[in-house]
């Protein structure tokens, strides 16, 4: 008698470690959902890409578009998934009867992952809420962004034209270009004579002429005899190189770093918010 009642709470307390085991090692329905993303860090996109690529790459692409076996990932929508916890119930669990596999990934990886591929949309399909009238005030007025940049055929021709960026970049991108200009440098088709193209990279050049005038610009063109360039008064110069003492190239933007002094992290959200809106009549 004594045997039996002590091995039915033995046994339902073997049931139950059984069950929670399970619940705990499943990362599936409610759990996957209960669990918070970890904080991002600045590292956390590259982290995801890496593992995207290393783990989903052969059939997505290792950018997450133009993979041979499955679908592109950076499209802001998701034919399977409204929001993050159903991406990540998605990635662990796949998509049952294709090919996209279930992923036994720690969270914090799948997580990293998420963060990577929201990153790889382009800002039209993303930013949502922030204040877009007051990005589009920051701009226009205070940033003096239109100093430097056209939008829908106004402002300034230095820097490359603003009018489609929404649909063009991310905002991963974006925010970088705003905060540390001169990480990663645009670059423009010139055509050094007409029958060819060749990529130039946006940076520096200042030129010193005989009589000691400097102007500093972007280099547009540049061969044996000539150089072109767009100068910060945004006119384009033509010079004769034997009119010149010198000519400096540096490979950094001439466009300002905008720090947290000049633009709160806030406000931030609101100028990409704005630039999230510029689509040139693309989508
Ligand atoms: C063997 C090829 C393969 C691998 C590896 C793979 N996938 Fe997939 N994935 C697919 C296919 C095919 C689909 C489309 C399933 C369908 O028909 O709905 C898909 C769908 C998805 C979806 C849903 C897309 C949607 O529109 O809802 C996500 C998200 C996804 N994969 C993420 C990943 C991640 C993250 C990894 C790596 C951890 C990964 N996949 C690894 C082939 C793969
Ligand atoms: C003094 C001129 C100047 C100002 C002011 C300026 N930029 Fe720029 N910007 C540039 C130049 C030059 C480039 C191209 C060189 C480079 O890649 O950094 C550029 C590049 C960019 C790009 C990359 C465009 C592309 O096609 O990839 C973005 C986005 C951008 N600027 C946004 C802004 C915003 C937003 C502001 C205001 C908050 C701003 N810029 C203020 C000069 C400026």
């Amino acid at each position: 008698m004594e045997k039996t009642v002590f091995k039915q709470p033995k046994r339902a307390a073997l049931w139950f470690g059984i069950v929670a085991l399970a619940v705990f090692l499943t990362p599936s329905g409610s759990n996957a959902q209960e669990q918070m993303p970890p904080p991002v860090t600045p590292d956390t996109i590259d982290r995801g890409h890496a593992f995207f690529a290393n783990n989903c790459g052969i059939c997505h692409g290792v950018d997450a578009h133009n993979g041979d076996k499955g679908p592109d990932l950076n499209t802001g929508h998701f034919k399977h998934a409204d929001n993050d916890a159903d991406l990540f119930r998605v990635i662990t669990h796949g998509v049952p009867g294709t090919i996209m596999p279930a992923n036994d990934l720690p969270a914090e990886q799948v997580w990293a992952i998420i963060a990577f591929l929201r990153s790889t949309v382009v800002a039209s399909r993303t930013v949502t809420g922030s204040n877009v009238a007051g990005g589009k005030a920051f701009f226009w007025k205070a940033g003096e962004c239109v100093d430097c940049h056209m939008v829908s055929g106004k402002g300034g021709v230095l820097g490359p034209d603003l009018s489609a960026i929404g649909s063009l970049k991310t905002i991963a991108y974006l925010t970088q270009k705003i905060r540390d200009p001169d990480k990663e440098l645009t670059t423009g088709l010139r055509e050094p004579n007409a029958d060819y193209v060749v990529p130039i990279s946006n940076s520096t050049v200042t030129v010193t002429t005989k009589e000691g005038n400097q102007i500093t610009g972007i280099p547009r063109n540049e061969d044996t005899f000539t150089i072109q360039m767009i100068g910060t008064d945004n006119q384009l110069h033509n010079f004769l190189k034997k009119d010149l003492q010198r000519i400096d190239h540096a490979q950094k933007s001439l466009m300002p770093a905008y720090g947290e002094k000049q633009l709160s992290d806030a406000d931030l959200k609101n100028v990409l918010a704005y630039l999230s809106t510029l689509k040139g009549g693309r989508e």
